[in-house]
């Protein structure tokens, strides 16, 4: 949704989770695996499948937002939700309207008009919507997009405000080079890019039990001879078996972007909120190899994303003190707080509108937030 230069990012996703030797033995087939890319050949079977087993995840995953990532026209919440949408920025008017099975995305400046359906929508809308649009050959970015918190359209974020696009064809959105639609639809689709290619027509919308663990009919098929429970390679790949680092940086950076990816885009401020693996590592709690501060310590993929502050308490006193003398020497734990026992994210995770976003990202710089002070890296 941020129009960055992805290129540097896309290069640095390739050679994923591969460092971590004691994984690489019985998993020869998920060695390269990349929750981005579809291996070569891949044949999968479809999150139902996986849930007629593994009930428990399969419950939970669909209430978290990531099984939503992308919609396809039929399946359109937000646009069956809001029929009508409608904004005018400069000489330009905007409406976005649902009509049969379709919703029409058009752009006119009172003479010349361009309306196209809208193929794809992006984002479960936690924030928003941005829209893929076809036109004469090419993926266009939607340049407006809908915004949850203000239940209609403004401009996507990342077009510069005040900016008026000289022909009706700029109006309608940016057009995607190749390696832009190949990035949105590898992180928010499973099996959509394979060997560096875009492949539409064996693409699964969303982020389904696949996109995370692998093609999975040769697991089912082991699984169906009842031998799986004693077999040395499950022919699935658990990402439990990465290292701490591998798992944050690598594994949810894949998607979340990763401290690399993001210094070597050089973005700095406020705009680097929303990549949690990034700012982490910023934060005195963060050790690369402690397990109690890696992505899956806090954020279970399989149930939606908790909203109860409290429910984060653990994970810090997993490593804090409650109480006692701040500096206690028969204690191997983290220093305890003089100001909170509770509600800890609240004081220390603030939460930071990136500008044009209409939302609040939660800030991964776990810290003690000085009066005043302006946002770190
Ligand atoms: C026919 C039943 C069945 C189906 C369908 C099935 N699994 Fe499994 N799966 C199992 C069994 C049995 C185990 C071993 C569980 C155990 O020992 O607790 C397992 C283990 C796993 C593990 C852990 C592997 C390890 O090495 O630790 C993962 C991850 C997994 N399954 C994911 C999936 C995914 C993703 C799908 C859908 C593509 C799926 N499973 C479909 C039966 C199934
Ligand atoms: C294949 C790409 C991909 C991978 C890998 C990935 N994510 Fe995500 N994640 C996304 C996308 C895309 C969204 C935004 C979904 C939306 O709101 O449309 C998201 C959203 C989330 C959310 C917010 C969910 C909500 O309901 O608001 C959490 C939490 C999260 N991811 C955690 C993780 C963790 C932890 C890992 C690693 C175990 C991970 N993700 C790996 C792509 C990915
Ligand atoms: C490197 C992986 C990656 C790429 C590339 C990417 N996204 Fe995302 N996208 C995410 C993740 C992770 C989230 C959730 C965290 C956040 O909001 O930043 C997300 C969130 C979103 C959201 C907000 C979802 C919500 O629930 O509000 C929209 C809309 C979106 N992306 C659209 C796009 C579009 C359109 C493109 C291509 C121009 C794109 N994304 C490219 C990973 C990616
Ligand atoms: C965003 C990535 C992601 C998605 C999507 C995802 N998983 Fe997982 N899964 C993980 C991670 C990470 C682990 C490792 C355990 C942990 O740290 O939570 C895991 C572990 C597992 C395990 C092993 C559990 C154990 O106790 O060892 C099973 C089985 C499993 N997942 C099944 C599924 C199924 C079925 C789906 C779809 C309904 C699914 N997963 C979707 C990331 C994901
Ligand atoms: C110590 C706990 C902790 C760790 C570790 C952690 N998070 Fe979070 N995360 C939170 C809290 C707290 C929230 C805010 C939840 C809420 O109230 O909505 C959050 C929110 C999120 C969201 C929703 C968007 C937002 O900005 O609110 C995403 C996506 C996310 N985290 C991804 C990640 C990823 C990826 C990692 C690994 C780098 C990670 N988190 C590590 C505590 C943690
Ligand atoms: C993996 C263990 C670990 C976890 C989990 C953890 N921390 Fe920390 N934290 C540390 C360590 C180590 C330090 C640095 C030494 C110290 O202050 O005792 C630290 C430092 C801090 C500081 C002082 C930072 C500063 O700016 O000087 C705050 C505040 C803090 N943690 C809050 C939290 C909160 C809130 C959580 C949960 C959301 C959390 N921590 C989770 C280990 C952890
Ligand atoms: C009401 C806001 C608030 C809450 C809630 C809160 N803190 Fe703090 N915390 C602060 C402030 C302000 C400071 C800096 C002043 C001080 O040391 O008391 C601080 C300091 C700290 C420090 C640094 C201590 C030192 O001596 O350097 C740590 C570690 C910490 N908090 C962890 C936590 C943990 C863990 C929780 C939850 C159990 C928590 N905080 C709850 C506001 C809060």
């Amino acid at each position: 949704m941020l129009q960055l230069s992805l290129l540097a990012a896309a290069l640095l996703l390739l050679p994923m989770l591969a460092r971590d030797p004691s994984a690489e033995s019985a998993r020869s087939q998920n060695k390269l695996f990349s929750p981005t890319q579809a291996p070569p050949n891949a044949r999968y079977v479809g999150s139902k499948t996986c849930a007629n087993c593994h009930e428990q995840q399969a419950a939970g995953h669909n209430a978290n937002a990531m099984t939503l990532a992308l919609e396809l026209p039929p399946e359109y919440g937000v646009l069956r939700q809001y029929p009508s949408l409608s904004l005018k920025r400069g000489k330009y008017r905007y409406t976005v309207e649902r009509k049969g099975n379709e919703s029409i995305y058009s752009v006119t400046d009172g003479q010349q008009t361009i309306s196209v359906p809208v193929a794809w929508a992006f984002g479960a809308s936690k924030m928003g919507q941005t829209f893929v649009l076809r036109h004469q050959g090419q993926f266009y970015e939607s340049r407006v997009s809908f915004y949850q918190s203000i239940k209609g359209l403004d401009l996507t974020m990342g077009v510069p405000a005040g900016t008026e696009p000289r022909t009706i064809e700029e109006a309608l959105g940016r057009v995607m080079q190749s390696v832009d639609t190949k990035d949105c639809f590898g992180c928010h689709a499973t099996a959509a890019v394979s060997e560096a290619k875009l492949q539409l027509d064996k693409m699964t919308p969303g982020i389904t039990c696949e996109a995370c663990h692998g093609p999975g009919a040769d697991h089912v098929a082991l699984a169906k001879t009842g031998k799986l429970k004693t077999a040395a390679d499950r022919q699935i790949f658990n990402p439990d078996s990465l290292s701490a680092y591998d798992l944050s940086q690598q594994y949810c950076g894949a998607c979340h972007r990763s401290w690399e990816q993001v210094s070597l885009m050089g973005l700095r401020g406020i705009g680097n909120v929303r990549f949690q693996p990034y700012r982490i590592t910023y934060s005195p709690c963060y050790d690369p190899e402690d397990r109690r501060i890696s992505c899956t310590a806090c954020h279970n993929p399989h149930q939606p994303l908790s909203h109860d502050v409290a429910s984060y308490d653990a994970k810090c006193l997993a490593c804090h003190q409650t109480t006692g003398a701040v500096t206690n020497a028969a204690s191997t734990k983290a220093k305890a707080c003089k100001t909170g026992k509770a509600n800890c994210a609240s004081c220390h995770m603030p939460r930071y509108e990136i500008p044009g976003s209409h939302f609040e990202f939660t800030d991964h710089m776990i810290r003690v937030v000085k009066p005043g002070e302006s946002y770190p890296n």
